[in-house]
């Protein structure tokens, strides 16, 4: 019989998740506790920008095969499989992350739990965190270890959701040993049959133990924030010696043990993820006694914040008048392009801070608008490039949206009042710029 599956917690990574298992024909039934959010995805709308995934969820909405509730007991009841895919944010006022969520689950979900199925985490913990549910739900399920834990981060970019999750580059199934009789679990065979199609279309399987898949993702993380600090304290040192760093990444990405991607320079990196992710990691090796093997990584938080107030001095140098009285047109407010997420934006912080220099900022970005104006309601919004750009004496793009890439210097020339661009993602063609008569500054070039 084909397994059920229930999915917990149906925000960005939930949602897409839930709709991805439907694609790869399972009946699945998404919960959550926003009653709103719930009636949105069973009415077939995504409560946010993630290009592919509104036709994916309606198409098994509409066939049956994918539902919604807010109701614990009729998931337990409904599922084989139980993925936990709840938010675990900063902790309000310091480094830590916030497990309140997953103990939630596990709390509500483990009681109801009546016949042999397997929980599966997804959610983002600090290593060790899943040895402990594993007690917890063996100590609150009435069918005792019939109940397994295991652990299956997820490695989903924002904007290519749907293909990471339909097509993974690996997939990591974290599992126990063997239980108190000494009988292997059951969690490693079930994960392969869900997975049964990227499996066979080569997706690798690495099986571990749970700190070890609990680490492999925050690794993973710090390794890519550690890549895109490392860049951007290259553009430092290419700003100080004239050197072009979009030309020194393409020179070391060359090397296949380095590669090119994400290595490029710019306003560096921000979102749900990455940082939070970062700082969680320092706090939990502290915990364990061993944050000196994570100290680097302050140094990369520290590079990173450094990138924002970098592009606000150069937009600072670009003007020719004092802060207040200047208008500054701000392309981009989402944490990266695809995305309507503003979440630790680094976009939304450099027009933050212009703004706090008493400059009249307007902004304008393709999705993420309403999610700005909510943050930022005392900066000034506009529905396109031309409008938001109108009478400036700047312009910033920071954020590398397609439609900013292919914009027309000479058209836009004829809005502004003074012609400064500074493209704080390196996304745009200088000598193209420049020839339309644009002043043009790149960061690290
Ligand atoms: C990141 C990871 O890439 C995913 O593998 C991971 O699953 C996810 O976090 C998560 O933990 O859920 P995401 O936050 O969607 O994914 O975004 P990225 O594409 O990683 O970009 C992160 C930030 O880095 C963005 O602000 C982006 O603009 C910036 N970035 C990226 C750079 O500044 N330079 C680069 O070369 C690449």
């Amino acid at each position: 019989m084909t397994l059920r599956i229930s999915v917990v917690g149906c925000g960005y990574l939930g949602a897409t998740h839930a709709a991805c298992m439907a694609e790869l024909g399972f009946d699945v039934l998404g919960l959550d506790v926003d009653r709103e959010r719930i009636d949105a995805l069973s009415d077939g709308n995504v409560p946010f920008y993630e290009p592919g995934l509104e036709p994916l969820l309606r198409k098994h909405v509409e066939s049956g095969r994918l539902s919604f509730t807010t109701s614990y007991a009729e998931a337990a009841e409904f599922a084989d499989v139980h993925f936990v895919c709840v938010s675990t944010p900063q902790r309000d006022g310091d480094f830590a992350a916030d497990l309140s969520h997953v103990h939630r689950v596990v709390d509500e979900l483990a009681p109801l739990l009546t016949r042999p199925c397997v929980v599966v985490g997804k959610s983002t913990v600090p290593a060790g965190t899943a040895e402990g549910l594993a007690y917890r739900i063996a100590e609150l399920s009435p069918v005792d270890d019939a109940a397994e834990l295991a652990w299956n981060p997820e490695f989903l970019r924002e904007g290519h959701a749907v293909e990471d999750t339909l097509r993974p580059d690996r997939l990591v199934f974290g599992v126990a040993g063997p239980n108190r009789r000494g009988e292997p679990g059951r969690a490693e065979d079930v994960l392969r049959e869900i997975y049964a199609d990227p499996i066979a279309a080569g997706t690798p399987v690495v099986v571990s133990d749970y700190p070890t898949a609990e680490l492999a993702k925050v690794a993973a993380n710090a390794f890519l924030a550690t890549k895109i600090s490392f860049i951007n304290a290259m553009a430092e040192l290419c700003e100080a010696t004239g050197g072009d760093v979009t030309v020194l990444a393409d020179a070391i990405g060359h090397d296949p043990r380095i590669g090119r991607r994400f290595l490029n320079a710019g306003l560096g990196f921000g979102g749900g993820c990455l940082p939070k992710d970062i700082r969680a990691f320092m706090a939990r090796a502290g915990e364990l006694g061993v944050g000196e093997a994570l100290t680097f990584l302050r140094e990369v938080d520290a590079i990173n914040q450094r990138r924002r107030e970098r592009v606000v001095e150069i937009a600072g140098e670009l003007l020719t008048r004092p802060w207040p009285g200047s208008r500054i047109a701000v392309l981009g407010a989402a944490f990266k392009p695809d995305s309507d997420d503003i979440r630790d934006s680094p976009a939304l912080n450099v027009a933050g801070r212009l703004h706090l220099h008493g400059a009249h900022v307007t902004v304008y970005d393709p999705q993420a608008m309403d999610g700005a104006r909510r943050l930022w309601p005392t900066l000034h919004y506009a529905d396109s490039v031309p409008d938001a750009c109108a009478g400036a004496h700047v312009v910033l793009v920071l954020t590398e949206w397609q439609q900013f890439r292919e914009m027309d210097p000479y058209l836009l020339a004829d809005v502004v009042e003074q012609p400064a661009i500074v493209d704080a993602r390196n996304c745009l063609n200088p000598a193209k710029w420049r020839a339309a008569g644009w002043t043009y500054r790149g960061v690290g070039r």
